[in-house]
């Protein structure tokens, strides 16, 4: 929490990972069986259960609510699927006006069972915070506009260019529900949000600019209210760094492409940096992948704030001591490189 707002303390250097409750642990694939993924985000005991996994195992410094960025579409019944390897499935793509109306308002009374986990997990967790989540707008469109998954978003970015009132109508009733759910989260206990905007990387830094940023800031600015630290996270957003900054997020998440340092040096001393690990990097032998982590200590050091984690999600096939070995060194080591790093650069 001191790290999102740079308050950075000294002696700790906070860690969490992205997908860190998933099929890379074998308790989880064991309370999966027979579950689907969108019956399980509905079931409290289990969200609950999945959710504190990764916190028993490892030790990590924050837990991520175990939900999907499609619970919320789900909840107000859009008709869509999460297929096992593939992802997100609509069944009724948005490429019309007439097809918004699948969008209705989402109702707290809708998630009922999220703000149960919510609020079980803040009791068990004490003083270990929870962060809530949702999906941006422009991730969330991209698998309403697609139908699916997609390389080049053409539908999307077509549309977005192309139809400006049925972009804003899409975008506005998303960024609503999302706040909606954030807000959520929040008020069931959530200490701090993630805004994913996962796919937002895939965009000129002028279009994210004009069609997607507003629409982002809306769900910002009403979680502000709030007062939880808000992070901000995108794969490929080395170019969309300072307008995801800017778009309201306390944390901008960044991918492995680009140093902490230079990262930060984009995005401005008034935020904290989260990540950056390259997650494909976690097969490599722990010597040189123990060196890589040193090296994302020291570039994020020069941040105002750091809160390590991997570049993007954790990958399915992730063998979790390795996942073990990178808390312990991040605990043990990381504030003594902070330290160091900060002294050498002259900063601190
Ligand atoms: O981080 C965590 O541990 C919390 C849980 C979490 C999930 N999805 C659980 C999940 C979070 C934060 C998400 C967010 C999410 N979902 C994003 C944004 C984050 C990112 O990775 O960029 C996106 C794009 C989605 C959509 C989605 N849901 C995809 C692409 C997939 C993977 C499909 C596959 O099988 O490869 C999902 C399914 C999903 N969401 C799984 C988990 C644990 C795997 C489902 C399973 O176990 O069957």
């Amino acid at each position: 929490m001191a790290a999102c707002r740079r308050d950075h303390l000294d002696d700790q250097l906070p860690v969490w990972f992205m997908r860190q409750a998933g099929r890379s642990l074998p308790e989880y694939r064991k309370v999966r069986q027979g579950v689907t993924m969108l019956a399980s985000c509905a079931q409290p005991d289990l969200v609950t259960e999945i959710t504190l996994q990764p916190v028993r195992r490892y030790g990590v410094d924050a837990a991520i609510l175990y939900s999907d960025i499609m619970v919320p579409l789900k909840a107000i019944d859009v008709d869509l699927d999460i297929v096992a390897g593939t992802g997100p499935v609509i069944a009724h793509p948005v490429r019309s006006v007439g097809d918004l109306a699948q969008l209705r308002d989402l109702e707290p009374s809708d998630v009922g069972y999220v703000t149960e986990a919510v609020q079980n997990l803040v009791a068990e967790l004490g003083d270990r915070p929870l962060i809530g989540f949702a999906g941006a707008p422009f991730t969330l469109a991209s698998y309403l506009v697609e139908g699916g998954p997609s390389k080049d978003y053409a539908k999307t970015k077509s549309l977005m260019v192309s139809e400006p009132a049925l972009w804003d109508g899409l975008c506005s009733r998303l960024a609503d529900i999302a706040a909606l759910f954030l807000t959520i989260q929040v008020q069931a206990g959530a200490r701090a949000v993630q805004l994913f905007d996962s796919w937002a990387g895939s965009l000129s830094a002028a279009d994210y600019i004009s069609y997607v940023q507003p629409y982002s800031a809306r769900v910002l600015d009403q979680i502000g209210a709030l007062g939880v630290p808000r992070i901000h996270f995108g794969v490929g957003t080395s170019e969309l760094l300072p307008a995801m900054g800017a778009a309201g997020a306390d944390v901008v998440g960044v991918d492995w492409r680009v140093p902490l340092a230079e990262a930060s040096r984009r995005i401005g001393p008034s935020h904290a940096v989260q990540g950056n690990l390259d997650p494909a990097l976690l097969t490599a032998p722990w010597p040189v992948l123990a060196e890589r982590v040193r090296t994302v200590i020291r570039s994020g050091a020069l941040a105002p704030g750091h809160i390590f984690n991997l570049g993007h999600g954790v990958p399915p096939g992730t063998d979790p001591e390795v996942l073990a070995r990178i808390v312990d060194l991040v605990h043990g080591e990381g504030p003594t490189l902070r330290r160091q790093a900060r002294a050498a650069a002259g900063v601190g």
